[in-house]
């Protein structure tokens, strides 16, 4: 990683180019973009056969705004440069049609406009997920429509606000696709970060950027803060002493969650595959921790239902007997692993539909991997 700036360039999500170039350009001053327009390009690389289209529908324009400024911001930009979606699209790419000036460098103050290329017969709807889409995780869709109310009405709340929260759960399970769905239903500003991105590689930086995150989301409440990979820097005493460069990102995060329990319109949420490793301190700050359990029969049955709605070819197998025999199998597992990977196979087969045959061979090569990195 190359050390960053101090002028409103932290970058919270660290951009995938860190190549040598890049990090000499940033050694020269390189100015903030103005204005950048983007041109949305689909998936410029895919597997033959991947049913991925191209084509956008977005409900508002100051949305993807808002949300291209948080993953793109301290990107080096120019015109043709292509940047690739990372959360909610992994992969989908944008080009870079204009920026003003010629090279400069995504900052809070850019404004990025849009422009589609998609047309009526190509466009698929990408739609903001939304909490009635998470099959499942009942108590926790509970919690997350009251911290929809509290985002929109703070004052109600007073002193009672929900201020934290903290996912847990075996990975695929919907923990950042429920964070995802809070903050497109809330419509307010998410601030997303890879808490591994937030330790620096000099002394101060990992403080210094969870400073700056916190004033940000402060400053434009309402907001949610999503802290995924929490494990990363909530790191337990005992590790501390061994990765020394947490401790100080441990310390000012305790410090930020307190201040942000006393400011108004801002909810922490925060996620990890490791609830054991979080430092105490850290985990008594978030109000409640929720567990995002493996789905049961009746959820799975439900996912399956819900994906193979989605399939572009009729899927011939009774979705029951597939929900029977993927015991611990996550939500994505069941996606990814055998809706996708059935799908697939049909279209490498020339198949007109994804047969029975087709979805028992994939099931019997899946086994249920062991959520060894999972703890409880
Ligand atoms: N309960 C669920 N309902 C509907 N879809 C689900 C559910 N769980 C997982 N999925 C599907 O799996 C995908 C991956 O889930 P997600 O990224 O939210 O997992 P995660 O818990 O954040 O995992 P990780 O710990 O690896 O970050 C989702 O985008 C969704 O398509
Ligand atoms: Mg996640």
């Amino acid at each position: 990683m190359t050390k960053r700036k101090d002028s409103g360039i932290e970058i919270l999500t660290s951009p995938k180019e860190s190549s040598k170039k890049a990090t000499k350009k940033r050694s020269i001053e390189v100015p903030n973009a103005k204005s950048i327009v983007l041109q949305d390009m689909g998936y410029p690389f895919r597997a033959k056969g991947d049913p991925r289209t191209t084509g956008l529908e977005i409900d508002s324009e100051d949305l993807f705004a808002d949300y291209a400024r948080e993953q793109w911001m301290g990107t080096i930009v120019r015109e043709g440069l292509y940047l690739f979606d990372r959360y909610i699209m992994p992969d989908y790419a944008f080009q870079v049609l204009e920026v003003a000036p010629k090279e400069s460098i995504i900052s809070k103050e850019t404004k990025i406009h849009l422009q589609s290329q998609s047309t009526a017969t190509e466009s698929i709807s990408i739609r903001l997920v939304t909490l009635d889409e998470v099959v499942g995780h009942e108590p926790i869709k509970r919690k997350c429509r009251l911290i929809l109310e509290y985002l929109q009405n703070p004052v109600k709340f007073g002193e009672w606000a929900p201020r934290a929260i903290l996912f847990y759960g075996p990975p695929g399970t919907g923990k950042t696709m429920t964070a995802q769905a809070v903050a497109n239903q809330a419509k307010a500003k998410i601030f997303f970060a890879k808490a591994s991105d937030l330790i620096g590689v000099h002394v101060g930086d990992g403080g210094r950027r969870i400073s700056t995150l916190f004033d940000d989301a402060r400053k434009n409440s309402p907001s949610i803060i999503f802290i995924d990979e929490l494990d990363a820097i909530g790191l337990t005493r005992s590790f501390q002493s061994i990765r020394g460069d947490v401790s100080e990102v441990v310390t000012a995060l305790l410090g930020e969650l307190d201040q942000t329990a006393e400011a108004s319109g801002v909810v922490v949420i925060g996620a990890t595959n490791a609830l054991p490793l979080i430092d105490p301190a850290i985990k008594n700050r978030f109000d409640t921790v929720f567990e995002f359990a493996l789905p049961n029969l009746e959820e799975r049955l439900c996912i399956l239902q819900y994906y193979s709605k989605r399939l572009p070819l009729k899927i011939e197998i009774d979705l029951q007997e597939v929900a029977k025999m993927t015991d611990g199998l996550s939500g994505r597992d069941l996606r990814d692993r055998i809706l996708k990977e059935s799908l697939h196979i049909a279209i490498s087969d020339e198949s007109s539909t994804i047969t029975s045959e087709i979805v028992r061979g994939v099931l019997d090569k899946v086994k249920p991997k062991s959520h060894l990195d999972y703890m409880i």
